[in-house]
């Protein structure tokens, strides 16, 4: 029996992590989901930074293709259809380099479409990816917070992440939190709010798809100026939430919905 040739391709695009406990649980197990769901697409995966690929290669001898030379490869086999989805939170600085490099390769197939990140800014978005964040928390009592951290951006859709607050608070779930690394809200920003609540436990998540160096180090980490150094010393009660949303099967849902919406048509970043 002579298999068909697969000549459509999902391009999974990640940043990467050179931490191979969460790759396993977050991107390994998204990609897995969306081969299953998509039986005729052959699915592959990119990472797009490069110090982590270099990471990868060197220490663990595992090599990554980048955005471009994924597309390159699938170019050079003769793919007639690319559905590229990133595991991008929102679309920042970071995804429109990805347009920009898909652009390229807008007459290279007959089919070239972008999928959405989680998190694109409509309100359905918002309230859904909420929903989802809500099955992987305790029910939290009146003096416990989740706080979310997110990577934030000086890119203008840095915004997101005080909307996605307020869709919390929308939906009744007033102890969630949102801050960001380098956007804002600040974690200076969160301790005002937590301190003008009667909150003193505080759960930490990673608004992250992976719980790789961020969530490890700069949220759950020893040094002093981790996330839940600053919160303890603030004189909370702090509890860490090591996994990245990937792991999330909600969470993972939204992309494949992103997927289908990219494939039908609907939803997408256009190439112009
Ligand atoms: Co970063």
């Amino acid at each position: 029996m002579i298999l068909p040739e697969v000549k459509k391709t999902i391009l999974v695009v990640s940043f990467g992590t050179s931490y191979a406990d969460t790759r396993k649980a977050t991107i390994d197990a998204i990609e897995g989901n969306i081969a299953e769901t998509f039986l005729d697409y052959e699915v592959q995966r990119a990472f797009t930074s490069r110090i982590i690929r270099k990471i990868l290669k060197e220490r663990d001898e595992i090599e990554v293709d980048d955005p471009q030379q994924a597309l390159t490869a699938l170019k050079n086999k003769g793919v007639s259809e690319v559905i590229i989805q990133a595991t991008h939170v929102i679309p920042g600085a970071e995804f429109h380099d990805l347009l920009r490099t898909a652009r390229h390769f807008k007459d290279d197939f007959e089919k070239i479409v972008v999928g959405m990140p989680l998190l694109s800014a409509t309100e359905r978005d918002l309230r859904k990816a909420a929903a989802a964040l809500t099955r992987q928390m305790p029910a939290l009592k009146k003096d416990e917070a989740v706080v979310l951290m997110g990577h934030g951006t000086y890119h203008a859709a840095n915004a997101i992440y005080a909307e996605l607050e307020r869709v919390f608070k929308e939906m009744d779930t007033d102890n969630v939190l949102v801050g960001t690394l380098e956007g804002v809200p600040t974690l200076d920003d969160v301790i005002r709010k937590l301190k003008a609540s009667p909150v003193r436990k505080v759960i930490l998540m990673p608004l992250l798809f992976v719980a790789g160096d961020h969530a490890q180090n700069d949220m759950a980490g020893d040094e002093e100026d981790s996330w839940k150094t600053i919160l303890t010393t603030e004189g909370f009660d702090v509890e860490c939430y090591l996994h990245g949303m990937g792991e999330n099967p909600a969470i993972q849902s939204l992309y494949i919905q992103h997927i289908r919406d990219a494939i039908k048509g609907g939803c997408r970043a256009h190439l112009h």
